[in-house]
């Protein structure tokens, strides 16, 4: 468990490691080609272990350099196209070996991912997609089963959007594929999430080509082949939004470092509006200290696909939210139901009530108190720690695996920026 004593400014510099999100899939398009792929930056985070480990269950050597956060994967041959219940329980992202593991050997076997914390999280579009390329697609006994029914997918004329807007899991499953498949590929109602764009930039230096990345409408010509590459991924915007708030919660200077301010530009801008100050400039944000008791003001955010409000950091707006005297309504359109962190805030003592689907209330202006409080998934956890900072006295986050899922050596990062937090064993689990 995490232990965090409340209450001490934080000052200092954080710097941003790679982004989670951008490497998972990345790490799957590796399955491309037989040749090796050097992958730089990659943080050192449990589910850069788990995909990692999917890959060598599928047939991948891999090479992990924890000290230069380097990978090399090399997919030379795939035996085993099945990636199974256990692993893909883990991690809804392993779904994103499905497209190119079907691409490169024409059948792939992957469990369904099943339920998660934050709510249904179907992958239909992915399936729909990859049938609209020519594949066949049944499920069997909680197993994707997927084949090519000729040598190769069919490019096509598609749309990915689904009830919440486009889908970034299916367009990087889907760019993917398409890559290695007949003709040309038209995605339209694509996600234009940075990650997605980082997916293509690496897909290209391996050979491929695609136009459109950021946009909407994706177009790809498929190719016979793709080649190794040497690629660096982009820095983690969560990550980097998160030690934000964190300094904009506490009224501290945090100034984060290697992070894309670009990527980042719906928070600043709501941050800015919540009376924040701010300093950025290439590769930096910096939170000036302020009074943030007297000084925040309740701001409202609705949750969206890019470049809307990111869903992965309502919790942690939510957090923020409950210092800020007046009232704030969080909407929440992609996950209605991601409001596992409110019961945990509500032990320490804020003032929040959910309202219709998808819409929270928060009163703020409260101050917190700690409380042994319980993470549910990695930003409710997250934004517990962000809580923890500023409750009086000690907040104990359980559950804090799901923190280590995304975010490097948080007390670390936190601690170097002034913040009393220390890892202890927790007697609740085990
Ligand atoms: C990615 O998940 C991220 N995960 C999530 O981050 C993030 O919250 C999410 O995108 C939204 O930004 C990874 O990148 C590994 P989606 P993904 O497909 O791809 C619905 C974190 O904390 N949908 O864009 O699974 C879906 O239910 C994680 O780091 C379908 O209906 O998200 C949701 O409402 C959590 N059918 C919406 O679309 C489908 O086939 C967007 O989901 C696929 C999705």
């Amino acid at each position: 468990m995490l232990v965090v004593e409340g209450g001490h400014p934080l000052d200092g510099v954080v710097t941003c490691s790679g982004s989670k999100n951008a490497f998972l899939p990345i790490a799957a398009a590796a399955l491309l080609t037989t040749e090796e792929v050097t992958v730089r930056r990659v943080p050192d985070l449990a589910d850069v272990r788990l995909i990692l480990n999917i890959l060598k269950g599928l047939g991948c050597e891999i090479f992990h350099d924890r000290p230069t956060s380097t990978v090399r994967i090399q997919a030379r041959e795939l035996p085993l196209g099945e990636a199974g219940w256990e692993d893909v329980r883990k991690m809804r992202g392993s779904v994103y070996v499905l497209g190119p593991l079907l691409a490169r050997t024409g059948t792939a076997k992957v469990s369904l991912p099943g339920g998660c914390v934050i709510g249904q999280r179907p992958i239909d579009i992915h399936l729909r997609g990859l049938q609209d390329l020519g594949a066949d697609v049944a499920i069997d006994h909680g197993h994707v089963v997927a084949s090519v029914p000729g040598s190769r997918l069919r490019g096509k004329h598609l749309y990915l959007g689904g009830p919440s807007g486009s889908s970034v899991g299916a367009t990087g499953n889907i760019m993917m594929a398409a890559c290695l498949a007949e003709g040309e590929t038209i995605i339209e109602g694509a996600a234009c999430e940075p990650e997605i764009v980082d997916l293509g930039g690496f897909l290209k230096a391996m050979g491929a080509k695609i136009e459109g990345l950021g946009s909407p409408r994706i177009c790809i010509q498929g190719v016979e082949q793709l080649s190794g590459c040497e690629y660096e991924i982009i820095p983690d915007r969560i990550e980097a939004g998160t030690y934000v708030i964190a300094g904009a919660m506490t009224g501290g200077r945090v100034k984060v470092e290697g992070c894309e301010p670009g990527h980042l530009s719906v928070l600043l801008a709501r941050l800015h509006e919540a009376g924040v100050p701010l300093e950025m400039g290439k590769g930096f944000i910096e939170t000036q200290s302020f009074d943030a008791r007297e000084g925040l003001r309740a701001t409202d955010v609705t949750t969206l696909p890019y470049p809307g409000f990111p869903t992965d950091l309502q919790a942690q707006w939510m957090a923020l939210m409950t210092q800020a005297p007046g009232i704030s309504v969080i909407t929440e359109k992609i996950y209605p139901d991601r409001y596992m962190h409110m019961p945990e805030l509500l032990r320490l003592g804020a003032e929040l009530r959910r309202q219709n689907a998808g819409t929270a209330i928060v009163q703020g202006g409260k101050p917190l108190s700690g409380a042994p409080v319980m993470a549910s998934d990695l930003r409710a956890s997250a934004a517990l720690v962000l809580a923890g900072l500023i409750a009086q006295d000690e907040t104990e986050i359980h559950r804090v695996y799901h923190i280590d899922r995304g975010y490097e050596r948080i007390e670390e990062r936190l601690g170097g920026l002034g913040a009393v937090i220390r890892r202890e064993s927790d007697p609740w689990e085990g």
